[in-house]
């Protein structure tokens, strides 16, 4: 199967940013990249900036908003889209329980809408491959793990949202014989990642002594996986997944979210030691928890390994030593998304902010 214009929506996020780059270095993807991003607030073009040039004629950047049949129609046709990696999404839980209509519109009509177009390009369209997440499935107790076989128990707005758009992909390949796959990830970090999720929040927060929030008691577990780990895990799926199925990705790295807050203290005390030789680990804070915070994330990736021999590269303490070394290294990345500037740079190219 070779995808010639493969269209990657929300590709000026975190995990599509890291995507991208991975992709365009692969030698047996050979195609045209049609990014697909209606710069929100977690959109960031900077982060692929250049790339048009770089790779003359495999890397194309369009501004659209993926609920617009219209436009997402002309992108289709114009660019002849063979294939789809949908990233796109409203992606942070926090932002879901304030308010909520916009993960409702993006992540289930905005889906929809991808399917239905891709739909009526049958013909030629070789796979819709659909980005999602474990926390579909709710909350574990202290024993078990996810498997594809686990029953949707989705318990925030926006994991409820992911799986509403989990269960039209798969529709549309029962109903309309519509090639896909989907993969359900468990948490990401590294590079690119949006300073308000929890490990860039602390990172950030940690590098200039300001208190680092932890909710709850601390002791919720989510598995992690580093961001390129899951970008291999993506292209695998979509190179050699079997048509009309599920996969889970895992990080085999299950951790107290406690845990990752003091590990981050200790690594920048020894990067950046305090010369009154203070702690970081003064700074933790400990704040109202989130409501229906779920307790325990953890996957079982077996069909993934066993079918397509894929398993995570990077252990979580390798993992997380690069993701502070890269917050550290591209600290204008980050400043210029808190002071604003950032914004200021999408209402001059783009005409928003
Ligand atoms: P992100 O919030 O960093 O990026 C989302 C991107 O989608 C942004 O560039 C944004 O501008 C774009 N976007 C939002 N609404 C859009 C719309 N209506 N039309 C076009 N573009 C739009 O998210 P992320 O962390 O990179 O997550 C990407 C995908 O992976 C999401 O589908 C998310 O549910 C899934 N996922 C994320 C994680 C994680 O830990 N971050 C884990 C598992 C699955
Ligand atoms: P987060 O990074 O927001 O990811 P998700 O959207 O998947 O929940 O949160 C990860 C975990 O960290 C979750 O259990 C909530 C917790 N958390 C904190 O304790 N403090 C924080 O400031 C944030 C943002 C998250």
């Amino acid at each position: 199967m070779t995808m010639k214009n493969l269209m990657v929506t929300g590709g000026c996020g975190f995990i599509g940013t890291n995507f991208i780059y991975h992709l365009l270095e692969k030698p047996d993807f050979r195609g045209r990249i049609i990014n697909v991003d209606k710069l929100t607030y977690a959109g960031n073009p900077e982060n692929l900036a250049g790339l048009e040039e770089k790779y003359p004629g495999r890397y194309v950047f369009q501004k659209a908003d993926i609920c617009g049949a219209d436009t997402i129609k002309t992108i289709f046709s114009k660019y002849e889209v063979d294939a789809i990696c949908h990233f796109a999404a409203e992606s942070h839980v926090d932002r879901s329980i304030k308010r909520p209509e916009d993960f409702i519109f993006t992540n289930i009509i905005g889906t929809f809408n991808l399917l239905e177009i891709a739909k009526t390009h049958k013909d030629r369209f070789l796979l819709f491959h659909h980005i999602s997440t474990d926390e579909v499935y709710g909350s574990l107790g202290p024993e078990g793990l996810f498997t594809e076989e686990t029953p949707y128990r989705p318990n925030s707005p926006y994991s409820a949202s992911k799986a509403a758009s989990d269960h039209l992909v798969r529709a549309y390949h029962e109903t309309f014989g519509l090639p896909t796959t989907i993969s359900n990830c468990s948490n990401n970090y590294g590079p690119y990642q949006f300073p308000e999720k929890l490990i860039p929040l602390v990172i950030m927060n940690a590098v200039e002594w300001k208190s680092l929030p932890v909710y709850g008691d601390g002791k919720n577990v989510w598995d992690w996986l580093y961001v390129t780990d899951h970008c291999e895990a993506i292209w695998t799926i979509m190179q050699s997944g079997e048509r009309g199925q599920t996969y889970n990705i895992g990080g085999a790295s299950e951790m107290e979210n406690i845990i990752i807050v003091e590990m981050i203290c200790d690594i920048l005390d020894e990067l950046i030691p305090s010369p009154e030789r203070r702690s970081r680990r003064d700074l933790i804070t400990y704040v109202q928890d989130r409501p229906g915070h779920d307790r325990r994330y953890a996957i079982d990736f077996t069909k993934l390994n066993r079918s397509l021999g894929w398993r995570p590269q990077e252990s979580f303490q390798t993992g997380l030593r690069k993701t502070i070394q890269w917050y550290l290294a591209n600290r204008t990345w980050s400043e210029r998304i808190k002071t604003g500037e950032y914004q200021q740079w999408l209402q001059e190219h783009y005409g928003q902010a």
